[in-house]
Formats: C-alpha cells, sequence, structure tokens
C-alpha cells in the first residue's frame, strides 16, 4: 500500500484508490472486476482525498467562501480584448480568434504527424509576448534544438525543460513562473503518488488535472500534446476531452504535404473549425487559399473527377474527388474510400444501382479525395456518386460545374446549409455553374455569383454533369 501524500494547496491527505468508471463504488485494490457492479475492467487507479475528521470550524467555512465569490452576471467582464494573438492566423482562426488567457488547450494526433513541430513553431512566437516553457518528455534539449536550428527558431525567452516528474515540472513552474508552457506530452508526464505507469489512464488524468490547476490558477495557456492511440482517442477513453477547455487534432497523412488542424471541442469558440497548413522542410507554413491550393492539379476534362463544395467548420472548401470504377477481376468487387466515409459510399454505389441502373456489381470502386482532406459532410455526397458514374461511363463531367448535395435512399437530393457562402466561393475560384437540389430556401439567394442547375434527383444530376 503507497505512503499517503499531502495535496499542497488544502493540506489534505490524499491516498490511491480504486474507483469503478462503472458504478462510482471504490476499492482498495485493482481487481479485474468490480465486486459491486460485476462490470469488467472498469477501475481506474485514482487520487482521493480522505476527508478530515469532525466538522469545518467557523473560520475554515469562513475561508473556504473567501475563496470565491458570487458575482452578479452583468458585473462580470468578458474577455475577449484579452487574447493573445499566434503568429499563425490559421492557428488563431481554429482556437476561436486567439489564445484565450488561463486555457488549457489539448492538441492530438498519430505520431510523426508534425505536433511538435508546431508547437516549437508556436512557442518561439509566443516568445515574443514572454517567456515560454517548452517541458519535453519525449525527445532531448539537444533534439529540440536541431529542430529549432531547421525551422530557424532562435529566442532568448524561450525556455527547454526536459523533465516528466510532475512535482519536479509543477515546481519549476512555481518558480519561474513563465507566461506561455507547453507540455510534450501528456502520455510522459507522470505522478509519483500513482503506482500505475506513465501514459495510463489514471496518469494521464490526474496530471491533466494538474496542469488545469496551474491553467486556472496562474493564468497560465497550457498547451498538452496527447498522442492518439490505435482506435484513435486520445489516451484511450476520451478522458481529457473532458478536463481541457479545447481540443485540437493535427490530422493529416504523413506522406501528403498538407496538415489540418481541426477544432473538435472549444469553450471559447466555435467548434469543427478547420486550419490548413503545408509541412516543408521548414516546418509548417499556413495555406491562406486552401481550395485554390487543392484545385491546383486539376486536369480539366478527366473522367471521373468532379468539385465537390464543402464546409469545413465556417470556411467553405472546393475541393477534387476522383473515382475509378473498373471491372473486377474477382469473385467480390473491392471498394476504396479515401478521404470520404466507407458507408457513405456503400450507400451512394448501392442509390447508384438501384435508382439510377449502373450496375456497379462486377465493379470495382475507388473513390479519393484530393489533398488528403477527410470530408464528413453528406453534402458532398452528389460529387462522389456523379464522380463514380462518370468514370463508369468514361465520360468527364463539365468543368465549370461545382456540385452541392446530399443523396437521399430513394436517389432523390437534399438541400444542404451554408448555400450562399458555398456559391461564392465557388464563384470566386472561377466555376460558372453549380449543380444542386431544388428547393424554396434557393428563392432567399437574391442575386447568386454563379448560375443555379437546379435538379430533383441524382439521374437528373447526371444528365446535367456528364458531357
Ligand atoms: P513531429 O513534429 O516530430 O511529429 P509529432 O510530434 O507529431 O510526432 O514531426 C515529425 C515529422 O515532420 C517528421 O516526419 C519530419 C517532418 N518534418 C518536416 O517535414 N519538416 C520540418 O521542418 C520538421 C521539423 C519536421
Ligand atoms: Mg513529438
Amino acid at each position: 500500500m503507497p505512503k499517503p501524500c499531502y495535496n499542497l494547496s488544502t493540506m489534505a491527505k490524499t491516498r490511491t484508490r480504486y474507483v469503478c468508471q462503472e458504478c462510482g463504488s471504490t476499492q482498495p485494490k485493482w481487481m479485474g472486476r468490480c465486486p459491486d457492479c460485476d462490470e469488467w475492467n472498469t477501475l481506474i487507479e485514482t487520487i482521493v482525498e480522505t476527508a478530515k475528521p469532525g466538522l469545518p470550524s467557523p473560520a475554515e467555512r469562513q475561508a473556504l467562501v473567501q475563496r470565491n465569490a458570487p458575482q452578479v452576471l452583468t458585473q462580470i467582464e468578458a474577455d475577449s480584448h484579452l487574447r493573445t494573438m499566434l503568429p499563425m492566423a490559421e492557428f488563431n482562426r481554429v482556437l476561436g480568434g486567439g489564445l484565450v488567457p488561463g486555457s488549457l488547450v489539448l492538441i492530438g494526433g498519430d505520431p510523426g504527424v508534425g505536433k511538435s513541430t508546431l508547437l516549437l513553431q508556436m512557442s518561439a512566437g509566443l516568445a515574443t509576448e514572454g517567456q515560454v516553457l517548452y517541458v519535453s518528455g519525449e525527445e532531448s534539449a539537444q533534439q529540440i534544438k536541431l529542430r529549432a536550428n531547421r525551422l530557424g527558431i532562435s529566442s532568448d525567452q524561450l525556455f527547454i525543460l526536459t523533465e516528466t516528474n510532475m512535482t519536479a515540472i509543477l515546481e519549476h513552474i512555481r518558480q519561474m513562473s513563465p507566461q506561455f508552457l507547453v507540455v510534450d506530452s501528456i502520455q510522459t508526464v507522470y505522478l509519483e503518488e500513482l503506482q500505475s505507469a506513465a501514459g495510463s489512464v489514471s496518469q494521464v488524468r490526474e496530471c491533466a488535472a494538474r496542469f488545469q490547476e496551474v491553467a486556472k490558477g496562474q493564468n497560465i495557456p497550457v498547451f498538452l500534446i496527447g498522442h492518439v492511440t490505435k482506435t484513435g482517442v486520445i489516451a484511450g477513453p476520451r478522458v481529457l476531452e473532458h478536463i481541457v477547455d479545447t481540443v485540437l487534432y493535427l490530422e493529416g497523412d504523413r506522406f501528403h504535404t498538407y496538415r489540418l488542424l481541426r477544432c473538435v471541442k472549444n469553450r471559447f469558440g466555435a467548434t469543427n473549425e478547420v486550419g490548413i497548413f503545408e509541412m516543408s522542410d521548414i516546418g509548417l507554413s499556413e495555406v491562406l487559399n486552401p481550395s485554390e491550393v487543392f484545385l491546383a492539379e486539376r486536369l480539366p476534362n478527366a473522367s471521373g473527377s468532379s468539385i465537390a463544395v464543402t464546409i469545413e467548420g465556417t470556411r467553405p472548401l472546393l475541393v477534387e474527388i476522383q473515382a475509378l470504377a473498373s471491372t473486377t477481376s474477382f469473385g467480390n468487387p473491392r471498394r476504396t474510400a479515401n478521404g470520404v466515409d466507407m458507408n457513405r459510399l456503400l450507400l451512394i454505389i448501392a442509390v447508384l444501382t438501384k435508382r439510377v441502373g449502373i450496375r456497379m456489381a462486377d465493379q470495382d470502386v475507388f473513390v479519393n479525395v484530393i489533398g488528403g482532406l477527410q470530408i464528413s459532410e453528406p453534402a458532398s455526397d452528389l460529387a462522389v456518386a456523379v464522380a463514380i458514374a462518370s468514370s463508369f461511363r468514361n465520360t468527364p463531367v463539365a468543368a465549370d460545374i461545382a456540385l452541392v448535395g446530399e443523396i437521399g435512399l430513394s436517389g432523390e437530393l437534399r438541400i444542404v446549409g451554408h448555400l450562399e457562402t458555398r456559391l461564392k466561393e465557388a464563384a470566386k475560384l472561377g466555376f460558372k455553374r453549380c449543380l444542386l437540389p431544388g428547393s424554396n430556401q434557393l428563392k432567399q439567394i437574391k442575386s447568386p455569383p454563379l448560375k443555379l442547375l437546379t435538379v430533383r434527383s441524382l439521374t437528373e444530376a447526371l444528365e446535367q454533369a456528364l458531357i
């Protein structure tokens, strides 16, 4: 049994216990099965504070109340003007317009995607505003220096600390009082009070809670880097996402140059916001005109290629969707989806077969979204279906048409949101016509920036789009 420790802020005695994530019961030791609710693998090591004996004295009660008094809503000042602007506008956009003081930001992503690179670049930018402490448990100071040289970073205000012991890190923060803190990564730091290894759910959760105290107590913005596990969540269960204020994922294929910084939770701004970066020899740089970049290598009259107008966060994006349908040499035709959801692709193929009459049963179908983007919006259904049909019939899609629309199971097309924004972006990139589902919503668009071709079904859409 570990020795009892003391929580320094309250001086209460703390112990580690095993708390069931299902029923909340507390056990003195780890067991495979919770004896109270009989669920398996639900006990997680947790630091619990043992209650002090007796009721708090009047002085203690007074001290508790004085810690934090209720405030009248009208007298609370919003802090929007206090946000710190990071050197890259794309990063500020994802954060909802800059970095909020005292916020805890988690950046997740696959190994090697560029998290450390991005945060080292951000740290260098923040170092112009004040002292930055970059805590690394992954790389040595020399390795970080080599990377900094490669990125052309040099600053007297940027401090590198290679440490993984949480208590030591907290002491460094107390003594140094940096203005910004970066932790690379949360899976490498550990608290001695917990017996489990660094990176386990209990370690990650308790350490993140300590950083939360630092962020809120000392008003320091803290960036935590988190690894995504094989199942695609940070540190196993999504324990961290509840603790932190903002969750960003850096996505992208290591073999492609583009990286997407996607916001999935933000207490200080819109979620689903996306920032687009390009990885080069000198690190990450922001892409300010993503639609143009994604369409740059397009062959205008090739069959199997169409243009979808999607919305990522609040920003419209034009992306090229490529499809290839070829006769299968096996009994079971293959379906490969790169950048679109597999289930969505199967649905679109089924609708093409059943409602449009295109026989896909003996066709291998490959779909690819150019630029390594991952599109989850149903508004790109129409572009995917048209690209597949175009490849199957070996007929190109008209080069000046952009496509928007969700496909229903009867082969009908459904209208999607943010139409004006989408149309403006398509017109800006030189498209003359947009194929979209007919709807009353279109009447609200007084002077469309490009010609609208309205259709009701996928069959009609194919007649209009294919040359
Ligand atoms: P890194 O930031 O170490 O990834 P993470 O912290 O997410 O694991 O990035 C590693 C990759 O980035 C590696 O494959 C090399 C590449 N890279 C560049 O292409 N250009 C650069 O300037 C840097 C620093 C890295
Ligand atoms: Mg790293």
